[in-house]
């Protein structure tokens, strides 16, 4: 190896890129061996990591079925359903459950859990930008604060999906980061063998975690190199961060008429000074 080739890729590790210029959530959520943690994450009742603690997702479900009066009659989507967490429980209501997500571990186990508790979800193993169906909806939903993790395009067209996906009076519950996150992030660098006990690889790595923060934008970028003997590979986790008014902005442009604010996705009243806040949309 020479000077110049260590020098090239330590450039490129340091590299800011421009706000939301890669998509690599695949890399994150359908990689064989980073998506089994990610399911051990969700399946974990009590940290909010890939999911809410479960007590939480618990209240959740119960304000969803009762704000939304779900039951027989009505139909549910969920996209990034994950292992299925927020659409088993729905699916208890009676009401007709759709789950999207395409980490296949997640959609797997989901499924399993369907079979097991004799409940009629229909879960489909697709990228979700790619979604499309003649089905119409009551509730679309989008939770964990995934919306955040698309870009400007990406949430203008899945804004546009979800009112085309809806029936006449139908919504939309979706819960973002909020510009107090946002404040809180730091610009930082740093790098480790087999970083968080091997989470990136089976095999001995070493990962590069560059964080930068985009001012104007409200956006941070957490950019994962890892280094393996015979590959590199760059994960780029974006997050957008929103104020009540841009969220308003992005969803009346999208044609929404109706915006409420809450506290979480459980219903909670809405409050300032909070790391996320949740939207229904109509
Ligand atoms: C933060 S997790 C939240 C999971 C679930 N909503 C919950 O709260 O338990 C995000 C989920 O979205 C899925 N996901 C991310 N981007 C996706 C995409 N473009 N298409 C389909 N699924 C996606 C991931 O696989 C993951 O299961």
């Amino acid at each position: 190896m020479t000077c110049k080739n260590i020098f090239d890729v330590l450039k490129q590790i340091n590299h800011r890129p421009r706000p939301f210029e890669f998509y690599t959530a695949d890399s994150l959520w359908t990689d064989e061996h980073i998506s089994k943690q990610m399911l051990q994450f969700h399946l974990d009742k009590s940290v909010d990591m890939a999911s809410r603690n479960h007590p939480f997702i618990d209240r959740s479900v119960d304000w969803i079925c009762s704000h939304f009066n779900l039951g027989a009659e009505t139909s549910v989507v969920d996209f990034g359903c994950g292992p299925g967490l927020y659409t088993s429980r729905l699916a208890k209501s009676g009401t007709a459950v759709t789950g999207i997500d395409f980490s296949g571990n997640s959609i797997t186990y989901a499924r399993e859990t369907a079979e097991k508790e004799g409940l009629k979800v229909n879960y489909v193993q697709a990228n979700y930008l790619d979604f499309e169906t003649a089905d119409r909806y009551d509730l679309i939903t989008m939770i964990m604060c995934d919306f955040c993790a698309l870009s400007p395009e990406q949430r203008a067209k899945m804004l546009r999906k979800f009112r085309s996906l809806l029936k006449p009076g139908g919504a939309v519950l979706l819960d973002v980061y909020s510009l107090v996150r946002f404040a809180g992030l730091e610009e930082s660098f740093d790098y480790d063998f087999n970083r968080f006990d091997g989470f990136w690889s089976p095999d001995d790595s070493y990962c590069f975690m560059n964080s930068f923060k985009y001012e104007n934008e409200k956006v941070g970028l957490d950019k994962y190199t890892i280094i393996e003997k015979d590959r590199i590979r760059v994960v780029y986790n974006w997050l957008q961060h929103f104020d009540a008014d841009s969220l308003m902005r992005e969803l009346l442009d999208a044609g929404f008429t109706e915006v409420e604010l809450y506290k979480n996705v459980a219903g909670d009243e809405f409050e300032e000074g909070h790391t996320e806040f949740a939207v229904i949309a109509r």
